[in-house]
């Protein structure tokens, strides 16, 4: 597939290029992305080298994985990455001075509209998975749309082969009525 520009109220969603790889390397430093992600550790410069030039084109090309900047404006500095596998799961993160303004719900909704609404052939569900206990990644899930479910066997895989415990949800096109409540056991009543 060739790459999508997508935007938002606040946000352009493109292509990441070589000139953002200083910013991915700062970001991905971050020691949550130790705790919750199984980007490489410790993030170098050369990791994100080759996630922005030789992972992510490869993977639009084949529809393995598109993987979206987040920016506040055309040519504006990367704020974070938003991607959708092949096999229709969401994944996201953000430079740890981008957070708390919302920005992942906004882009997350925008990518999961744009899947299900027909771009992608056979999305009819989206899938979010997330360690246990990352609330930030739920409240961005349970803002996007998603609706939590609890499968029999509910894992993430974690790092060096590791699986993990974690939290699931799905998103289809039409938000469902009770997706919000979905939430409670883990995130309570109020938003
Ligand atoms: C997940 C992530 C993208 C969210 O960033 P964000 O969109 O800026 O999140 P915000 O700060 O706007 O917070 C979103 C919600 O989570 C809540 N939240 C944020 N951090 C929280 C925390 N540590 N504990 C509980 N709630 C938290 C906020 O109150 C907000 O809730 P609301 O919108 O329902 O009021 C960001 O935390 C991140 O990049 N984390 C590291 C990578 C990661 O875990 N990715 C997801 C893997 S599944």
């Amino acid at each position: 597939m060739l790459p999508v520009v997508l935007r938002t109220e606040r946000l352009v969603l493109d292509l990441p290029v070589e000139t953002d790889t200083e910013l991915v390397a700062h970001y991905c430093a971050d020691p949550l992305f130790l705790k919750y992600l199984t980007t490489p550790w410790p993030y170098t410069t050369e990791h994100a080298r080759a996630f922005l030039t030789e992972y992510i084109p490869v993977a639009w090309d084949s529809g393995d994985e598109l993987t979206w900047a987040i920016r506040r404006a055309d040519g504006a500095p990367l704020l974070g990455v938003i991607g959708l596998r092949r096999d229709h799961e969401i994944g996201f993160w953000l430079g740890a001075e981008h957070r708390g303004e919302a920005l992942m719900a906004e882009a997350a909704t925008a990518v999961s509209e744009w899947a299900l609404g027909g771009a992608v052939a056979g999305a009819e569900t989206l899938l979010w998975r997330a360690n246990e206990g990352n609330l930030a990644s739920a409240h961005v899930a349970r803002a996007a749309g998603f609706r939590r479910i609890t499968p029999r066997i509910a894992t993430v895989p974690g790092r060096d082969g590791r699986t993990l415990a974690a939290w699931h949800a799905e998103r289809r096109a039409e938000v469902e009525p009770d997706a919000y409540a979905s939430w409670e056991p883990i995130l309570g009543i109020v938003a």
